[in-house]
């Protein structure tokens, strides 16, 4: 990372989004095409013309031409597991098959030493490699692992939510806490972690399967007494999964409500997946303001099925989509959104690379409460930057030949791109150096 200087302009064709563009259309998103934006110590301080503001500028105001590319706030990814870079491409099982052959496996790994360092830093890299500056971590039940990741994390001055992944049962010996040090060590990681730097805690009970009633309520108390906060979870992902998490709580009316009465759903809680929902269980959602996670690479690779984006949209459910890496099976938030695409397809509906851009940045760090922080070029946000060559493989720049306007350039983008179009990954306003 090289340091920045106090004053910083990136040149080039800024876009970034204002408001929803399923609500107000085209009104939703800013381009400028021969932009610039200003960051201070960090942070935006405008993001205009290039030739109105140019000429503000004192003459230490260090300025990096990007030009012709585009320029956008980091993407921001609702759902991923750094413990399983090594999982990801695991051959021919569906969820709860994949979990014990391939998955728990690997994370048991997590309690030798060094691994979840090692683990921690190619996940890091992988990330600002895709221009994914923030995202919802879940790291396995070694407490030891969120020390490692939140360590690598502070290290790069990435804001990350995460959590050590609560389980006490249907999981390998290794991998089990217990109800009460599962809350001891979630408790001490939050005083240790939540709120340093730009690292954020989330509680992670990993589904109402790995826990015991008595661990779903530790969990419920952790909530109620650290509202800042996230709690992440699965749920509603596979029908076995779904058969099974009944058969454990036969006394909740469905698989929302086991969740909702140990205090789980809430405003921060990022409940991935969410495929097999009833009406009951988005209306319990409506009520409590729990956010949808839509995972599109890992719903099609793990065989779960597709996500119903506008019923949610219609009941006014706040919706976040993410990798699911290593049930996912691409790092690239680009990537993530061409098969969202597909998904909609699937069921008559549609995606706008307009609507997909804006899921990635301003609508993911609305759905995670920190659109006050991230996910915009507004004045004040932290300056997290991703630069983007959009004709970068010879098959888009090939295709790029025949786009009539902005609206199909970013389609293009959006459909055939991934970290080769990721020019540059810009951490509060410092140049990162992409691994490459
Ligand atoms: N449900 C519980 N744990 C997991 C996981 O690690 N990945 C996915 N896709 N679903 C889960
Ligand atoms: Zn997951």
């Amino acid at each position: 990372m090289t340091a920045p200087a106090a004053l910083r302009a990136l040149r080039g064709r800024l876009l970034w989004f204002v408001d929803d563009p399923w609500a107000v259309g085209a009104a939703a998103h800013r381009f400028i095409e021969d932009g610039l934006l200003l960051i201070e110590n960090g942070l935006v301080r405008a993001a205009g013309e290039a030739k109105s503001l140019l000429p503000t500028l004192p003459a230490t105001a260090e300025i990096v031409d990007h030009r012709p590319h585009l320029i956008m706030p980091g993407f921001i990814d609702a759902h991923i597991h750094m413990p399983q870079t090594q999982v990801v491409a695991s051959y021919g099982a569906q969820l709860m098959d994949w979990l014990n052959r391939y998955t728990f496996v690997e994370e048991q790994k997590l309690g030798e030493q060094g691994h979840a360092e090692k683990l921690s830093a190619f996940f890091l890299d992988e990330l600002v490699a895709n221009g994914t500056t923030t995202a919802a971590v879940y790291c396995s039940v070694h407490p030891q692992s969120a020390d490692a990741f939140f360590t690598e994390s502070q290290r790069r001055n990435t804001r990350m939510i995460a959590g050590k992944v609560m389980m006490d049962r249907n999981a390998p010996d290794a991998l089990r806490d217990t109800a009460e040090s599962g809350y001891r060590d979630s408790k001490a990681l939050i005083a240790r972690w939540h709120g340093k730097g730009r690292q954020l805690y989330a509680i992670t009970p990993r589904f109402a399967i790995t826990s015991t009633p008595e661990q779903l309520a530790a969990a419920g108390r952790l909530a109620a007494e650290h509202p800042g906060c996230h709690v992440q979870t699965h749920i509603d992902e596979n029908r076995a999964e779904i058969a099974f998490a009944r058969e454990l709580y036969p006394e909740s009316a469905d698989y929302a409500d086991i969740y909702r009465r140990f205090g789980l759903l809430g405003p921060r809680s990022l409940m991935g997946h969410c495929i097999h929902m009833t009406h009951n269980e988005w209306q319990a959602f409506a009520e409590t303001g729990a956010v949808a996670v839509f995972c599109p690479t890992s719903n099609f690779f793990l065989g779960s099925g597709l996500f119903d984006w506008a019923h949610a949209r219609q009941r006014g459910i706040r919706v976040a989509v993410a990798t699911d890496i290593g049930g996912g099976t691409s790092y690239s938030m680009l990537r993530t959104m061409a098969e969202a695409y597909k998904v909609l397809q699937l069921q008559g509906q549609s995606l706008s690379a307009y609507a997909a851009l804006h899921a990635i940045t301003l609508g993911n760090a609305e759905a995670l409460g920190l659109d006050h922080l991230i996910g915009s070029f507004e004045p004040g946000r932290e300056a997290d930057v991703v630069v983007l060559d959009t004709g970068a493989t010879r098959a888009m720049a090939h295709r790029l030949e025949t786009v009539r306007d902005l609206a199909e350039e970013l389609f293009v983008l959006v459909t055939l791109g991934d970290d080769r179009n990721v020019l540059a990954t810009y951490v509060m306003g410092a140049r990162v150096v992409l691994p490459r």
